[in-house]
């Protein structure tokens, strides 16, 4: 059944067809707009010793309407081992065909534009599939090097007796895993047959389903349509605490515990989302925590939230990663980016969401904190960015995705939507962000359909605050529209004369009243301080609040910051342990990026790097090699 919306678009169930060229996914090599894919069935087993996953990858697919005949199936790929390809119609009748990889058999003198571009994207896979097939079996391994996985050795782990392994697919990684259509407009359920060694235990984004009798392998199935960047695996040795009826967290033995503490509010955190916004509608939320080297914050990858330990802070005063990861069971992994310049789609959105979320579980104080704290981190990146990279809808043709990953689309995108929320007033805000998700749910939209939806549902009703709004400057045009409202805090503003007053020597550290002061007054303290702090300043910090010492990794992160700048020695080796045990990127790039201000600071960055790197994340690696040169 077709259905015509708006001009340009085609809505197949439920799958969303841009025919625009404005709205193509750069980024994948698949042909969906002709044969799409519509789920994959997993049989991987996982291979600690050779760093490798082996099986195969059952896709089933459909010609779209008009597809000529003799159209090939193309996939993405990156670093995979094909072995053998075979279509058909039904599992039980697939025979082998023909495919090519790549450039083989081409011209054995590919331009450099070519090569570039396979860097970029990997390898397309292009299956000579007859016209009547809907199946395909692709038989294959993936790469030791494959850059969505992390092989972790037991000595990496928190318990160092066994082995770990987890995926990060977004954005463009699933390809080195699976090979697939890997484009987030191309939704897909999944099903998975994992076989992994004796005392391990296998989770993924999806259901787990009963174990069979005599079985160890671990099935999995992932019924609701979603793009190939939330197809997530990890193997390891965890356990799990249950949090309430539907939540609970997966953690390594020795750490589970720490993370059922830390998590207590998640469920209160879902019901806030479900009151204002409409159902959780992927059943159970599960968190995992991840070991240190895990290169992001946080992956919402659904059902299972993958999440660094360094939020176990012991104080919960880190979970608004939680609420960030939840929030994007709404935007992101309901409604999601259909290309990689739609990003802000997903990521400006969930931050919105991330900060109703704190107000209403941890109140307002502590929302407002985070949007002071969050605005300053745009405003620094803003700084740092050229015009074209701090556009909403950024053009990342040629380039990396991962290069539209700042805090632009995240904090840029959530002022937008609390500038919209204050022209028309929360309730009609809250109104048309819950008919939102239920419009969009579970499809994959561009900047252009939001714009659309935004007009005929908001500004449309309502001119004259729709006047207020320059939706063409907040999404195509860079730098801050005027006239977004400024978040303040008044907690910050007795925390900001404290450091005033410090700084000037009016009143000694032990007299700063810091007793009740949160991770957030911490940060907002440090920041307020100069760049430049004399050596007995630094030293008075440390002293009266052990500073180096700090269990906390965002203010550990801070103060390192300022240590390098300072040249305040007494941190050296708390630097070197911190950047040699977490492999968080948005901690290293500038830690290493303060180091590399100076040439001692180089020297040293080099060093510490020369140990830490065989420890860090692919993604991680990838990036500091570009920070320091060291490719
Ligand atoms: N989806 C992102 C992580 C991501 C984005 C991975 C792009 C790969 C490519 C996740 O939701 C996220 O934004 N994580 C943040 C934490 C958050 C609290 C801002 C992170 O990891 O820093
Ligand atoms: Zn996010």
């Amino acid at each position: 059944m077709l259905v015509l919306i708006g001009f340009d678009q085609v809505v197949d169930a439920g799958q969303v067809v841009p025919s625009r060229p404005a709205d193509r996914d750069l980024h994948s090599l698949g042909n969906p707009e002709q044969i799409r894919v519509s789920r994959v069935e997993l049989d991987l087993s996982v291979d600690f010793a050779k760093k490798e996953l082996q099986g195969t990858a059952t896709l089933a697919f459909r010609r779209m309407p008009g597809c000529p005949s003799g159209i090939p199936l193309d996939l993405d790929t990156r670093e995979l081992k094909i072995e053998r390809v075979a279509a058909g119609v039904t599992d039980e009748a697939l025979t082998e065909v023909r495919f090519e990889l790549g450039h083989e058999g081409a011209d054995p003198v590919r331009p450099e534009s070519d090569l570039k571009r396979e860097r970029l994207l990997g390898t397309r896979l292009r299956i000579f599939v007859p016209d009547d097939a809907t199946r395909v079996r692709v038989t294959y391994r993936t790469a030791p090097t494959a850059s969505a996985l992390q092989w972790l050795d037991p000595p990496r782990t928190a318990g160092r007796k066994q082995p770990f392994l987890f995926t990060q697919s977004e954005a463009i990684h699933a390809r080195s895993w699976i090979p697939l259509q890997d484009s987030p407009g191309v939704r897909i359920t999944y099903a998975a047959t994992i076989r992994v060694p004796e005392g391990l235990r296998a989770v993924m984004s999806a259901d787990q389903l009963p174990g069979r009798e005599g079985q160890s392998d671990a099935r999995f199935e992932m019924t609701q349509p979603i793009p190939p960047y939330l197809i997530a695996l990890a193997v390891g040795d965890l356990a799990f605490r249950s949090l309430s009826p539907r939540t609970g967290t997966y953690a390594e033995p020795s750490v589970v515990a720490a993370a059922a503490s830390e998590f207590v509010d998640t469920e209160a955190m879902i019901k806030a989302v479900e009151t204002r916004f409409g159902p959780y509608r992927w059943g159970r939320y599960d968190l995992l925590v991840l070991p240190p080297s895990f290169p992001f914050g946080g992956m919402e990858n659904p059902k299972l939230t993958f999440a660094t330990p360094t939020i176990l802070a012991g104080d919960r005063s880190l979970v608004s990663l939680v609420a960030h990861e939840l929030a994007h069971s709404w935007s992101g992994n309901l409604v999601t980016n259909a290309t990689w310049r739609d990003f802000w789609l997903n990521e400006g959105f969930t931050v919105y969401l991330e900060r109703r979320i704190v107000e209403d579980v941890f109140g307002p104080d502590r929302a407002a904190m985070e949007a002071v704290l969050g605005l300053r981190e745009l405003r620094e990146e803003l700084a740092a960015f050229p015009p074209r990279d701090q556009v909403l809808h950024i053009d990342l043709a040629d380039r990396d995705p991962d290069e539209g990953m700042t805090r632009i689309p995240y904090e840029k995108g959530a002022l937008f939507l609390t500038t919209i929320e204050h022209a028309f007033g929360r309730e009609r805000f809250d109104a048309f962000l819950r008919a939102y998700f239920d419009h969009f749910a579970f499809q994959s939209i561009t900047t252009a359909d939001f714009e659309r939806y935004l007009q005929a549902q908001l500004l449309d009703s309502d001119p004259a605050a729709a006047a207020k709004l320059n939706v063409q400057a907040w999404l195509h045009e860079p730098g801050l529209p005027p006239g977004f409202p400024e978040p303040t805090s008044t907690r910050f503003a007795v925390v900001t004369t404290a450091a005033r007053d410090w700084l000037e020597g009016k009143i000694p550290a032990e007299q700063l009243a810091t007793r009740d002061w949160s991770t957030h007054e911490w940060l907002h303290f440090l920041q307020a301080l100069p760049l430049e702090l004399p050596p007995e300043k630094m030293a008075a910090l440390d002293k009266e609040f052990a500073l180096t010492g700090t269990g906390n990794s965002e203010i550990t992160q801070q103060w390192l910051l300022m240590a390098i700048r300072n040249h305040y020695a007494p941190a050296d080796a708390r630097l070197e342990s911190f950047l040699t045990s977490i492999g968080r990127r948005k901690f290293l790039m500038p830690l290493y990026g303060e180091l590399k201000k100076t040439a001692e600071g180089t020297t040293r960055a080099k060093a510490i790097y020369a140990k830490a790197r065989p420890f860090y994340h692919p993604i991680a690696v990838e990036s500091v090699d570009r920070l320091l040169g060291t490719k």
